[in-house]
């Protein structure tokens, strides 16, 4: 008796995998493209490009072959002023486009059709390059953002654009976010503000068309540290970021952040070697109160990791 009843146990069981695997297989997904792209998710998807993370595009996770951020106060082609100044996302030559550029289903309604019908987003070509923006239009009488593809409606060639920008007004906010994910920022900080007291603390919590294309998102798990969604928004300077970075306990003094100083590289922003060995032995003499002052920082060099991780949460994580 046991033994049947085991039997039609075991053959239950089957029954309730197969028909749960049913459900996996055909039953309806959360389908992303319900949800449509906010600004925050077009800006999202063309700063970090196609794709972020663990990839075999970019198999050490170091941000190469992403596109760059630039915020321009005026034409690049006809000098006319850009008020307020806006930004553009340059994909030099050989750069993979941002998925809902590639697959604009993706986006949304609305969005997917002003980007492909007024955006001209189809246009687009990866072996030569393209620059985008986020503009606004009118559909079904609202106003929505979608993705203009300014190489096709404004001729800007992306090394005009980075040429106008220069160093001061570019910012590398894919490679940012990518180092974001191999140093493993998310193991202490989260990307997600919880629908709780949190949001006074950290701000609103996102929407789901924030996140369209966007992979991995990176929202962390068992948060250790402050929420980082909208740091930028309490905290927006460059300096306290770079000194916390290089040791966290230079501005917070019982921080149990690691201190990221090899994101400097070699040398700093002006060529210099960066003796690393020499600015520790001034720290612990400061900490050992043989001198009133910490050392000082130094600045990053223009390609520096530092330099981007910090151009990603001073541009996206308002
Ligand atoms: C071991 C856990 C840990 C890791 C790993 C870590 N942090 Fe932190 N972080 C903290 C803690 C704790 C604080 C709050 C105290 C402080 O400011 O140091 C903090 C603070 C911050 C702040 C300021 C937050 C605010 O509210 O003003 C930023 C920005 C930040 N971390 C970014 C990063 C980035 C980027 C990385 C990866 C390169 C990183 N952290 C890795 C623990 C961590």
């Amino acid at each position: 008796m046991g033994f049947r009843q085991y039997k039609f146990g075991a053959a239950g069981v089957g029954l309730m995998l197969g028909f749960s695997m049913c459900i996996t297989l055909f039953g309806p997904s959360n389908d992303f493209r319900s949800g449509v792209s906010t600004w925050v998710g077009l800006d999202k998807q063309l700063s970090l490009g196609r794709v972020i993370g663990f990839s075999y595009e970019d198999p050490t996770v170091s941000g190469d072959g992403k596109p760059v951020t630039v915020i321009l106060d005026k034409d690049p082609k006809t000098g006319e002023a850009i008020d307020p100044p806006q930004r553009f996302y340059v994909y030099k030559a050989g750069t993979k486009f941002s998925p809902g550029v590639n697959h604009p289903e993706l986006l949304g309604p609305g969005v997917e059709d002003l980007s492909l019908s007024i955006g001209k987003i189809k246009a687009a070509d990866v072996s030569s390059g393209a620059v985008f923006t986020v503009s606004k239009g009118e559909f079904n009488g609202e106003e929505i953002d979608y993705i203009e593809n300014v190489t096709a409606t404004r001729g800007w060639s992306p090394e005009e654009t980075l040429r106008a920008a220069g160093d001061e007004n570019s910012r590398y906010v894919g490679k940012g976010k990518t180092i974001y994910i191999s140093e493993g920022c998310w193991w202490c900080h989260t990307l997600l503000p919880e629908q709780t007291q949190d949001w006074q603390v950290f701000g609103a919590p996102p929407f789901l068309g924030d996140f369209n294309g966007e992979m991995p998102t990176a929202f962390g798990s068992d948060r250790k540290a402050p929420d980082l969604l909208h740091v930028a928004a309490r905290n927006s300077s460059r300096e306290w970021m770079e000194m916390h970075f290089f040791n966290p306990r230079l501005v917070q003094p019982n921080s149990i952040m690691p201190r990221f100083d090899y994101l400097w590289g070699k040398t700093d922003a002006d060529g210099n070697t960066i003796d690393y060995a020499k600015w520790r032995a001034e720290y612990m003499a400061y900490l050992n109160g043989e001198s009133i002052y910490p050392p000082e920082v130094p600045k990053p060099a223009p390609d520096s990791e530092v330099r981007a991780l910090i151009d990603w949460i001073l541009t996206s994580l308002k």
